[in-house]
């Protein structure tokens, strides 16, 4: 059916109160078994490619791939980069073609990541290009950088509207507790906070470190507005 820009999914999903799945994909295999099983269920999907698959297939390759079986999927589908870390790569991808993007530097001052989100944000969607942006830090692994206990800082509501509205993006990471890769301990989302948040910013929320997140906690969120489940680790 078609390879769609991430807003066309998200705002109805939001709208809705249901989420699009959004998978990691790193080879022909995983790009082939994600979108047949989002075809099986006549569901739309997100196919991610973060820096580490990026380098792993080489971007040339695994966006041709994506590109090539989201163009003939009976399902609309989108191929999002996952965590960027600079401008440039957002630049490189957008030019193989994806139709999404999400820049990560939730680990700069909070002025200088509503700088860099605003950057990107003017770029993509100058080229129909949807834009992800984080605020708060995620536990695991991220972007390449191991976020351990004492860096993890949760998002506010208040700061969530101020960065939505400073920057512009599409859909907004939350931090509100899941983590990226496997639990270490029992999890805790703050979904009382993600209701918070939810309240405030009116766009689709992303919920990232969907690998071992409980169900019922993964429904919950839905309901209370993330509109994206990323997942992973679970993949692998
Ligand atoms: P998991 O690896 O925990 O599923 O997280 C995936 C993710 O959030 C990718 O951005």
């Amino acid at each position: 059916m078609s390879l769609v820009a991430m807003s066309q999914l998200l705002i109805p999903a939001r709208q809705g109160g249901y989420a699009v799945g959004a998978f990691e994909v790193w080879n022909l295999e995983s790009v082939q078994a994600v979108v047949a099983a989002a075809e099986g269920l006549s569901q739309p999907v997100i196919l991610q490619v973060g820096p580490y698959e990026a380098d792993y297939a080489g971007l040339e390759d695994i966006s041709l791939m994506a590109l090539y079986c989201a163009r003939r999927a009976k399902v609309p589908v989108v191929l999002h980069l996952d965590h960027a870390d600079t401008f440039e790569r957002v630049m490189r991808c957008i030019n193989h073609g994806f139709t999404s993007v999400m820049l990560d530097v939730s680990h700069l001052p909070y002025a200088e990541n509503v700088a860099a989100t605003k950057e990107v944000v003017r770029a993509a969607h100058a080229c129909g290009v949807s834009v992800e942006g984080e605020l708060g830090r995620i536990g695991g692994g991220e972007a390449g950088i191991d976020v351990t206990n004492e860096y993890v800082h949760r998002t506010t509501p208040d700061q969530a509207l101020e960065f939505v509205n400073e920057t512009g993006i599409d859909a907004l990471a939350v931090a509100i507790g899941t983590v990226h890769g496997f639990y270490e301990s029992k999890p805790n989302i703050r979904l009382g906070l993600l209701e918070k948040i939810a309240a405030k910013v009116a766009i689709p929320l992303v919920l990232h470190g969907g690998s071992g997140t409980p169900d019922s906690d993964v429904s919950r969120a839905i309901s209370l507005g993330v509109a994206k489940v990323n997942i992973c680790t679970e993949l692998v």
